[in-house]
């Protein structure tokens, strides 16, 4: 894996327990995630039909889209429950001197 395609998100201090974050990097929609002090990294735009994940609800690891109630495990995209039928793109994620960092393929 090469470092140099890790971009610059958000600042660690904004995404605190529990809280859902969307942001653009590089002209996409990317969600980060903070579960019990883990980061996560998602595709912010649901596959089923683009609905905003970061605006939906976060229940353990598993994220519940607003549009349609999709439900995707934040750590490896993986569909909980339907209508989506494609896996959620996550991202690699790391931290340096308090920013987070998300790897954009
Ligand atoms: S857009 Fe997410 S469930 Fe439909």
């Amino acid at each position: 894996m090469s470092s140099s395609n890790f971009k610059k998100a958000i600042e660690v201090t904004a995404v605190p327990k529990g809280a859902m974050r969307s942001i653009m990097i590089g002209g996409k929609e990317i969600m980060v995630v903070n579960v019990g002090g883990n980061l996560y990294a998602l595709d912010n735009k649901c596959t089923h039909m683009g609905g905003p994940l970061a605006k939906g609800k976060l229940d353990g690891f598993v994220v519940t889209c607003p549009w349609h109630g999709s439900q995707f495990d934040v750590r490896t995209g993986t569909i909980k429950r339907g209508p989506a039928q494609k896996t959620q793109p996550t991202h690699a994620v790391k931290v340096e001197d308090g920013t987070i960092f998300v790897e954009m393929k």
